[in-house]
């Protein structure tokens, strides 16, 4: 069987990885794919929005299933589009990738159905939003409405903070029509989680559990990225909360979403704040995370595609996923300068000796190939992950093939897991 597999990050490297990997052997097409892509099937030249170039392919090609990847093409409606052609697609519909593409809606269903998140309230008058500020008070959370490829939430200090990035965004124009409304929410403490959890539109079944590093320097310093490591299993989601975030996150939104005809399938990101044992939204997304990606399909124990075809069919059960007992760990390595400008076009050295590093995975985001070389090409190069019988053994393994892996400028952080770790310090 064909697959597509559409996108070119870390996350579709993964995803492509695993497909390649299952039993019964299929053909793996990425678009555009990456150079990690390229050595598992073909790279095709669509971009990831090219909806109508990817039909006609589609069309001509008859994949078998066409997982994507990245949130703008599914909040652009490419689902809707390719399953019109009959196609079996990964990926939820438009309405239902609105939960990431409009902050407002997916605040507005979780009010409505009763899920824990921060309050908040939203505006296209930046007057009006700033003097629900100046009510409000510091710290405040902006954001802009629609997608902004991550670069639209300002945590504001100070008023002053908040009123610069609310005017940016509805002023400015700085997030383009992603920044005509801006959502205002409470700032939310604790410790931030990510779950993903399959969705067939009924059934829901949690993934394993992870923990992200958004900024860019060690001690959760500097602006945020899109991610600079992950590790799972993370433990300040205990069974307790786990249960809680089934019942009182996915069940209600499910439930809300489905009273205003709305069928979720696919995967549902919920990036959670963890304090005292009770979990709140922060947000939602509508894909898979990266790089929670790579650290949970390097846990999940056999195929995937069964619980692939059952979320598109309907049939979703616990039983479709195991999960490997050791510990995961990515380390991104990011081009120098990133999340500002970087250089593109770097030489990218030893991911052979890297790759040979015992249970230890190379993941490529953006690289490319240029002649025979693999060369940098994006901010976030590439995603270091390894298994380990516990959480020291992976970060060991993963620390030392990033060690080995070199190209001009290369960044990452040293202290990815430090949570987890200081925790089982304190055990
Ligand atoms: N790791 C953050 C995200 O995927 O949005």
């Amino acid at each position: 069987m064909k697959i597509l597999v559409v996108g070119n990050g870390g996350r579709e490297h993964t995803l492509a990885w695993k497909l390649a990997n299952d039993s019964t052997k299929p053909e793996i097409f990425c678009t555009p794919g990456n150079a990690g892509t390229a050595a598992l099937g073909t790279n095709l030249s669509y971009s990831a929005t090219d909806i109508d170039g990817i039909k006609q392919w589609c069309i001509e090609n008859q994949p078998g299933l066409v997982v994507i990847g990245p949130e703008a093409p599914l909040c652009a409606g490419m689902a809707d589009v390719l399953e019109a052609e009959g196609f079996r697609v990964f990926g939820p519909n438009q309405a239902a990738a609105e939960l990431e593409g409009s902050k407002q809606f997916a605040k507005e269903i979780m009010k409505a159905g009763g899920v824990p998140t921060s309050a908040y309230e939203a505006f296209t008058d930046p007057d009006l939003a700033c003097e629900y500020v100046q009510k409000r008070g510091v710290p405040i959370v902006i954001k802009a409405d629609g997608l902004a490829a991550g670069k639209g939430v300002t945590v504001a200090e100070t008023v002053e903070q908040a009123e610069a990035a609310i005017r940016d965004a509805l002023d400015g124009n700085a997030f383009g029509e992603a920044g005509n409304r801006v959502v205002i929410e409470d700032f939310l403490v604790g410790e931030e989680a990510s779950i993903l959890a399959l969705i067939d539109g009924d059934h829901v079944v949690m993934l394993a559990s992870s923990q992200d590093h958004k900024r860019i320097f060690e001690k959760d310093k500097g602006p945020n990225t899109g991610g600079m490591g992950a590790y799972s299993p993370a433990s300040i989601i205990t069974e307790s909360v786990l249960e809680k975030i089934k019942t009182e996150v996915y069940d209600r939104t499910l439930a809300e979403l489905k009273k205003r005809g709305i069928v979720f399938k696919g995967v549902l990101y919920a990036g959670l704040m963890i304090e005292k044992g009770r979990p709140s939204v922060v947000e939602f997304n509508c894909r898979f995370g990266d790089p929670e990606t790579q650290v949970v399909l390097a846990r999940w124990d056999g195929d995937m595609l069964p619980a692939i075809n059952a979320v598109i069919d309907g049939t979703l059960s616990d039983d479709l996923i195991q999960w490997k007992p050791e510990h995961s760990v990515c380390v991104v390595m990011v081009a120098g300068g990133y999340p500002g400008d970087y250089a593109k076009g770097n030489e990218i050295q030893n991911l052979d000796k890297a790759n040979a590093v015992d249970d230890t995975m190379v993941f490529h985001a953006g690289t490319a190939l240029s002649k025979d070389q693999i060369v940098t090409a994006g901010g976030r190069v590439l995603g270091i992950t390894s298994l380990g019988k516990d959480l020291p053994d992976a970060l060991s393994k993963a620390y030392i093939a990033v060690e080995t892996i070199s190209f001009t400028g290369a960044f990452y952080r040293n202290d990815i897991a430090h949570r987890e770790l200081r925790r089982l310090e304190n055990d």
